[in-house]
């Protein structure tokens, strides 16, 4: 098994059903087949506690989930993440495609949720440990194509995020656009309405790039 020093992280970033989970599956496939040691992972989530965590922010209804509660619930989960997980298999030498990461809360949170940014730039300075991604892709897609996949792919109850409306969801995208207008070095925009291949291509060209 092939491993890189310091390892290679990559997150992937979108609105629900902008194809995350598929392009980490083909993604995952085509590194395997060229020998590297490759972890999937996803936020909230990842670690036991972090999916206890997710599990509550997600779904939790015996009361209103308050905006700041919501925000350090993700927090936890990503500082969970990062102590037990990212940070030991990084340094191990693996390859961790992570799907959602600090990015989507700046998105949701900030964006949507209007939380203070540079509380949530603190949050991710802390949780982070200094440790971005190395490359990040954003599935970019509009809510109109998003909603039109949620009504098609629908299985089992709305989480949380589902439910808002699409003003929310439009805030959501548009501070997603921002992250990468602010972190080009790091930051892969892809229209997310493109054949599943194309997108699969273009984001195997990236990684090889950084893999060399
Ligand atoms: N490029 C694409 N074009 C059309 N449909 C897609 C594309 N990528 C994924 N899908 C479909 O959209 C749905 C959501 O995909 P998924 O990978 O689960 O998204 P996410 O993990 O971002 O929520 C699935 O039914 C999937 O087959
Ligand atoms: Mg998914």
């Amino acid at each position: 098994m092939k491993t890189i020093p310091k390892g290679l992280f990559i997150t992937f970033e979108g609105p629900d059903k902008a194809g995350k989970s598929t392009q980490i599956k083909l993604l995952e496939q085509k590194l395997r087949c060229q020998g590297y040691e490759v972890l999937m992972t996803r936020e909230p989530g990842g670690t036991l506690l972090g999916e206890e965590l997710r599990r509550l922010v997600m779904q939790f209804r015996a009361e209103g989930i308050a905006p700041g509660a919501e925000l350090l619930l993700f927090g936890a989960s990503r500082a969970q993440l990062v102590h037990n997980f990212l940070l030991p298999q990084l340094t191990a030498g693996k390859i961790i495609l992570c799907d959602r990461f600090a990015d989507s809360t700046t998105a949701y949170q900030g964006g949507a949720r209007h939380l203070d940014a540079g509380f949530i730039a603190a949050l991710h300075q802390f949780s982070l440990q200094g440790r971005w991604p190395d490359l990040t892709f954003l599935l970019d897609l509009s809510v109109e194509e998003s909603f039109r996949r949620l009504q098609t792919a629908r299985t089992g109850k709305h989480d949380r995020f589902e439910e808002e409306d699409r003003k929310f969801h439009h805030q959501v995208r548009e501070a997603f656009l921002q992250i990468a207008r602010d972190n080009p070095q790091r930051v892969r925009v892809l229209d997310a309405s493109q054949q599943v291949e194309t997108i699969a291509e273009k984001i195997y060209q990236e990684v090889a790039r950084v893999l060399v």
